[in-house]
């Protein structure tokens, strides 16, 4: 795993073969669909390696022994609609209890601008350690307008997972959200003049669900 500061890059040989699969043009929306979910459940796993663990008594057949369990209330993950349902999919094989919230986002065209159509999550964040997930940070103001809303609710802590993300988006969520660390299975290399990241895999939610 490579990592600076606060950007994570999962590098695992596994996360970027299937990475590249998806950014194939001609792979099918049942494709992409199924590759997503297969990395998230890997990203899953190192956005949540650091998870406080607590000392739990349990009896093997064996012997009864002390082991750990995790510490604290359930994980909330929060999807930004729609492509992060696909992100949310695969988080969900690997912490089937957690929590559940959704905020609809979607980008105006011209203005790279996001507009919220939706939003809920569930109460008691602030005893709870959140993550945000969609799979593109472009510009970044989709995340940045999800973690405004969700820092709203102070929750016990706040991280932000994607697939791919442009400097530009890493650059906007730090200086907007410095102690939200990032984790990406890729960085690349920047934003072409539609604000689509280069070269990308083009239109996650469009590829995801065979809209245009
Ligand atoms: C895409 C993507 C992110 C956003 C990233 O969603 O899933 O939410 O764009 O761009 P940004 O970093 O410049 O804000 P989009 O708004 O296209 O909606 P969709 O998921 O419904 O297709
Ligand atoms: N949203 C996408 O789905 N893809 C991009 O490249 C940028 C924003």
């Amino acid at each position: 795993m490579g990592q600076s500061q606060r950007v994570v890059v999962v590098d695992h040989p596994a996360v970027q073969h299937k990475l590249t699969l998806m950014r194939e043009r001609t792979t099918t929306t049942a494709t992409f669909r199924a590759l997503l979910k297969e990395i998230s459940m890997l990203l899953a796993y190192e956005t949540t390696r650091d998870l406080p663990l607590v000392a739990h008594t349990v009896e093997t057949p064996l012997a009864t022994i002390e082991a750990k369990m995790l510490e604290g209330k359930k994980l909330v993950f929060v999807g930004i609609l729609r492509a992060g349902q696909g992100i949310l999919d695969g988080f969900l094989e690997v912490f089937p209890s957690a929590r559940v919230g959704h905020i609809g986002l979607s980008r105006d065209e011209e203005t790279l601008e996001p507009r919220e159509y939706y939003y809920k999550v569930p109460p008691d964040l602030d005893i709870r350690d959140v993550v945000v997930v969609d799979p593109m940070l472009a510009t970044g103001g989709s995340a940045v307008a999800a973690l405004d809303r969700l820092q709203a609710e102070h929750p016990r802590s706040l991280k932000l997972a994607c697939l791919l993300a442009a400097p530009e988006g890493i650059a906007e969520v730090h200086a907007r959200h410095p102690d939200v660390p990032i984790y990406t299975a890729a960085i690349d290399e920047r934003l072409d003049e539609n604000g689509y990241i280069v070269p990308g895999l083009g239109d996650a939610g469009d590829r995801m669900f065979g809209t245009t």
